[in-house]
């Protein structure tokens, strides 16, 4: 089959095992609407995360923990509308799943059922565990994140790299190991040691996603927009820039302003 052909297919679960099992690494990248969607798409990405942090990206908190429900169903079903091939994951957004199973399966089967997506991902460890099986027993494919876990920023204080102390890389592989035999078909792994990294990937059968976390996982995921240089304030070690949007657009706009000011815009062929 020719590369052109295979971009086509759509994205599974079972294709990321198999990437995972062939040594192909793969590629993720949040999108939280239709239209960069449709370009992170055709351009081949494997994995669409319609991640909460379109509560920073998109709406201009300062955490992940306001957005709510309906508003990843609002830019779930925008992506998964703009989507042929990429496998979308949807996040779980804080407080639609903490306080027990019963309300976690009821939020995972409400993104669905309105979204159309092919997942969910929910944040945490032995704690969330028997949600991640209640929701994987009504056939919902699983996604877990462990590391840097932003929904519980209040808790930890700060967003530095998690598990350098040997008993929190101890824990963080056992809940690695814990999500592994409870369903996960993958975990994201975010700002860890790249060393700690590379041993969960080892060691479990699934694929693991690095942010922050090396080049010794099974595939890397970054924010789009901070990729595409959108984003200037956020600038940690781990990411690297792909362009500079942030340049390019206030240019574009500056030009617009400044042909509408001079009655340059719209010229003769512009009007009717
Ligand atoms: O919400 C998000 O964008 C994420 C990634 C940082 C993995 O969870």
């Amino acid at each position: 089959m020719s590369v052109a052909m295979n971009r086509q297919k759509k994205v599974t679960t079972h294709v990321l095992s198999e990437m995972k099992h062939n040594k192909e690494k793969i590629a993720m990248l949040t999108a939280y609407d239709y239209s960069l969607a449709k370009i992170v798409d055709q351009a081949g990405i494997d994995v669409i995360l319609v991640g909460d942090s379109a509560s920073n990206v998109m709406a201009g908190w300062e955490t992940t923990l306001p957005i709510t429900l309906d508003q990843m169903i609002y830019h779930g079903a925008s992506v998964v509308r703009a989507v042929n091939r990429a496998l979308v994951v949807v996040d779980l957004p804080f407080g639609t799943y903490q306080g027990n199973s019963k309300e976690a399966l009821t939020s995972a089967i409400k993104i669905m059922k309105e979204t159309a997506a092919d997942s969910v991902k929910l944040e945490g460890g032995a704690e969330v565990v028997e949600s991640v099986k209640r929701i994987i027993s009504a056939g919902i494919p699983v996604m877990g994140h462990l590391g840097l876990t932003p929904q519980s920023i209040h808790k930890f204080g700060t967003y530095t790299v998690r598990a350098k102390q040997e008993e929190e890389a101890k824990k963080l592989i056992e809940d690695a190991h814990l999500l592994q035999e409870a369903g996960c078909f993958g975990i994201v792994l975010e700002k860890i040691p790249a060393k700690l990294a590379e041993q969960v990937a080892k060691e479990l059968t699934i694929p693991i996603i690095g942010i922050g976390a090396g080049s010794g996982v099974d595939g890397q995921v970054l924010v789009l927009h901070d990729m595409l240089g959108i984003n200037q304030e956020f600038s940690p070690r781990f990411l690297r820039r792909y362009h500079n949007l942030f340049a390019e657009i206030t240019g574009a706009v500056s030009g617009y302003i400044e042909d509408v000011k001079s009655v340059d815009f719209p010229s003769d062929r512009e009007q009717y």
